[in-house]
């Protein structure tokens, strides 16, 4: 497998291939992921409930994300590797720069940010500088206290309809991929063909151009409980990386998500 970049997601979602994305905070996981032929591994700021213990992300600092980063670099040949921004290291667009920086250089090909058209300017900014941008919309867990808790977001018709623009404000401003978190499978659907960049969605449905999920939770050892949008893979396979593999053969021919994962 030749090494991926943004411009080979690009164009599998061009080609109507099916994007396989998981979630890994440190070198031996990353390999077996590397190995086993996923697209994409995200180190994400999940590493403060699935590895820290907190109850939501909030307490994730850049030098712990930059930390992991570091590690997962160290595992992978071939693998994209996307870095999160973690909570307020862009509230402003210098903090984004500075922290950005630590990412791409910790061995970051593209880093992540939670938030709609609030962000354009700092996504643009940050992409002149030569520092490629995933967004992220829907239940953006960062914004957990403003939800009022990890609820599916876009239930409501306008609510949809505001997020479709945000999803195009963000690829105009220069995102390159963008994160569809707990949202009904249509709007996945419909953002995913508004925009021209690929989706990558996690309880979003099986129309976005591609999946992700928490590692903990595609091996079925997250500390409490199995979202409803993931399912155990290892159970079925009783190997990591035969587990890996299923996930990335469920996910290619359209068995996964099922109907038992989205939320209408
Ligand atoms: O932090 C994370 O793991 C994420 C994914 C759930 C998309 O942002
Ligand atoms: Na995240």
């Amino acid at each position: 497998m030749a090494k991926i970049t943004t411009a080979t997601l690009m164009k599998m979602k061009q080609q109507g291939e099916k994007i396989t994305t998981i979630t890994a905070y440190d070198a031996s996981f990353a390999k077996i992921f590397d190995q086993a032929g996923i697209h994409a591994i995200l180190i994400g700021d999940s590493l403060g409930m699935v590895l820290q213990g907190h109850d939501d992300t909030l307490p994730v600092d850049i030098d712990h994300m930059a930390y992991h980063t570091q590690s997962v670099k160290r595992g992978v040949e071939n693998t994209l590797i996307i870095a999160d921004m973690p909570f307020m290291s862009y509230a402003t667009t210098e903090q984004a720069y500075i922290n950005a920086t630590k990412l791409m250089q910790a061995g970051a090909s593209i880093v992540k940010l939670e938030g709609g058209e609030w962000l354009e300017e700092t996504i643009k900014g940050l992409v002149e500088r030569g520092i490629p941008v995933c967004a992220h919309l829907g239940l953006t867990p960062q914004s957990v206290n403003v939800f009022g808790g990890f609820k599916v977001q876009g239930r409501e018709s306008d609510k949809a309809l505001e997020m479709i623009e945000h999803a195009k404000a963000l690829e105009a401003a220069g995102a390159q991929l963008l994160v569809l978190e707990c949202i009904p499978s249509g709007l996945g659907k419909a953002i995913t063909e508004a925009v021209s960049i690929p989706t990558i969605g996690i309880g979003a449905g099986k129309d976005t151009d591609g999946q992700i999920l928490v590692m903990h939770d595609a091996l079925g050892i997250s500390c409490s409980y199995m979202p409803k949008f993931s399912r155990n893979f290892l159970i079925d396979t009783g190997d990591i990386k035969k587990a890996i593999e299923l996930y990335i053969d469920e996910v290619s021919k359209g068995n996964f998500p099922g109907p038992e994962h989205i939320f209408k």
